[in-house]
């Protein structure tokens, strides 16, 4: 009894030691094979517990509902780094934790007032047709010029689309506003009609904050978990 009380009280404090070492070491520090393994499995634990309700279990995330997909390489915020990636796990988005990503919404362009704090005109159904024209040629889909040329006027001028989405529409990593531009869609399918729906009706997706929820050595794990979905060949 006493020699297997030994041995567990050994095995808690090796365990102990392995994950202070995991959290003294730069999050995105090259880790030795076994530490990898371990850190992995456990993120992958927490992620099925905490977070596949809302990205899947495989991390690819719900259009439906706005959840990104988590196993590709486009970030809405930062570039992917896992000290980023643990910070938004940690302090949520739109999450009303101080330390969250809080820093601009989707305006809702069909509404009498889109936005009080960006200042911004409603845009008419036809005018946001014109936008969507825009941004399709953008995207090298064919498009009719006039539509096209209204569209870039609304996108660049009292839209103020470009403020927040960039004046290349590539999207502003530091705000969370995405690329309008390339083949990823956090709404929807990418179609006219889904597209019009996140201009008409604005967008304002939540994500919860875990800081409190889970230790800081399970933080780092999920968070290096989620890094090694978009590493996944
Ligand atoms: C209640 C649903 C929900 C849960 C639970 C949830 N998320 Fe999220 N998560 C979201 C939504 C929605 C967004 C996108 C918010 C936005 O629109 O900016 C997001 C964004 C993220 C991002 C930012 C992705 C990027 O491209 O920058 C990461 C990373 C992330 N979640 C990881 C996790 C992890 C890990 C967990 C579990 C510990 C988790 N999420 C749990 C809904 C959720
Ligand atoms: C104040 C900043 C801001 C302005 C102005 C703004 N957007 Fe957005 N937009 C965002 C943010 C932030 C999101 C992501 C919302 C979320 O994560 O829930 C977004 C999301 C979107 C989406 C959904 C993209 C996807 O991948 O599903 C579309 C489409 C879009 N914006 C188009 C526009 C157009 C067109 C305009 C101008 C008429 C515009 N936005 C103006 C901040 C802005």
């Amino acid at each position: 009894m006493l020699s297997l009380g030994v041995v567990l009280v050994a095995g808690m404090a090796q365990s102990q030691a392995r994950e202070g070492r995991l959290l003294r070491l730069d999050p995105d520090a090259r880790l030795a094979p076994d530490q990898r393994t371990a850190a992995l499995a456990a993120g992958r634990r927490v992620f099925r517990a905490q977070c596949a309700g809302c990205h899947g279990p495989d991390g690819r995330g719900d259009t439906g509902y706005g959840a990104p997909n988590l196993a590709d390489r486009d970030w809405l915020y930062g570039t992917g780094a896992v000290g980023e990636i643990e910070q938004t796990i940690a302090y949520g988005i739109r999450s009303h934790q101080p330390k969250g990503w809080n820093l601009a919404d989707m305006p809702a362009f069909g509404a009498p007032r889109p936005s009080a704090k960006e200042r911004l005109d409603p845009l008419s159904p036809g005018d946001i047709g014109d936008v969507i024209a825009f941004l399709s040629a953008r995207r090298g889909a064919t498009a009719s010029a006039e539509a096209v040329a209204r569209g870039r006027a609304i996108y660049q001028g009292r839209g103020g689309c470009y403020d927040c989405h960039g004046g290349d529409a590539a999207g502003d990593p530091a705000i969370g506003a995405p690329n309008l531009i390339d083949a990823v869609w956090l709404y929807g399918d990418g179609s006219p009609p889904s597209v019009f729906r996140s201009i008409a009706q604005g967008r304002r997706g939540v994500m919860p904050g875990f800081a409190g929820r889970l230790s800081a050595v399970q933080l780092r794990q999920v968070s290096l978990y989620v890094k090694s979905l978009s590493e996944a060949p």
